[in-house]
């Protein structure tokens, strides 16, 4: 579904993302981890478009992205969370969420049009969203108000609401405690029911080893290992990585 070639992404003398491949395959969940500062968050921002590489392909169903501008990306059918989250905290939940609908339906252009002549599937849709992530009691409050977890549910949402079929999900568990990561691990597994396709970064390892098919690990921009959770749980690298980075880890 998505291919990522020989991706480069340098920062100064920060080597962000490093000759990076990566295939996303339609219908998994891919766990993408590594220690801090490894180049998670930099792939994500390549993938989405907000940052160029210097060097390497992208592709996404079967076509170059690679100089397509964030916006179109998200037309094509990508959507993401973000680790440091961005709501629109002047506008409620409800919101939040409707203007999410706005990509899957093409953009700003006719929107008006469609919006009166779907109005009540629109509704429908939100209001199916905010229960699908606990949110439907809170659908009036600024998304601003909301406690931390509940943010990151509407980040969520949010990204459901586009339609996408592949999400980036940012480390969507920071932040929660286990009863919250517990639902997480549902609404994930839903959204792959449903059809999507998701690369999950995260430093939660319970909720990596449980949730994932595969799991991908960066250290300092490159890939150490790929496999099944066992795979990578048992990979000597990995642990080294994760060692020399944190002894808690
Ligand atoms: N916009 C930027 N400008 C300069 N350096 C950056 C930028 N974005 C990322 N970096 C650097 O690139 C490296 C990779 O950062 P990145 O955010 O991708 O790591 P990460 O794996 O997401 O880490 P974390 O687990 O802490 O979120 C880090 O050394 C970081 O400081
Ligand atoms: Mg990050």
């Amino acid at each position: 579904m998505l291919e990522l070639r020989d991706i480069c992404r340098h920062f100064g003398g920060v080597k962000a993302v490093d000759g990076l491949d990566l295939d996303v395959r339609q219908g998994e969940i891919l766990g993408l981890i590594g220690p801090n500062g490894s180049g998670k968050s930099t792939t994500v921002n390549l993938i989405a478009g907000l940052y160029k590489p210097m060097r390497g392909s992208i592709r996404f169903l079967g076509q170059d992205i690679g100089s397509l501008a964030p916006n179109q990306r998200a037309e094509r059918g990508i959507a993401r969370t973000f680790q440091n989250i961005r709501l629109f905290g002047h506008l409620t939940v409800w919101q939040n969420v409707w203007a999410a609908q706005v990509v899957r339906e093409g953009g700003w252009a006719g929107f008006r049009r469609r919006w009166l002549a779907g109005a009540d599937a629109a509704r429908d849709e939100v209001a199916r969203l905010l229960a699908f992530s606990g949110l439907a009691d809170k659908a009036d409050l600024l998304a601003g108000n909301l406690a931390f977890g509940e943010q990151r549910r509407l980040e969520l949402a949010r990204a459901a609401a586009s339609g996408a079929p592949l999400l980036l999900l940012d480390e969507p568990a920071a932040g929660m405690n286990a009863e919250e990561i517990g639902e997480l691990d549902e609404r994930i597994r839903k959204l792959r029911e449903q059809g999507r396709t998701i690369l999950l970064i995260e430093h939660h390892m319970e909720l990596v080893m449980e949730v994932c098919d595969r799991i991908v690990v960066l250290n300092f921009g490159r890939k150490i290992a790929e496999g099944t959770p066992a795979q990578v749980q048992a990979d000597a690298q990995v642990r080294a990585a994760y060692l020399g980075a944190d002894e808690t880890a």
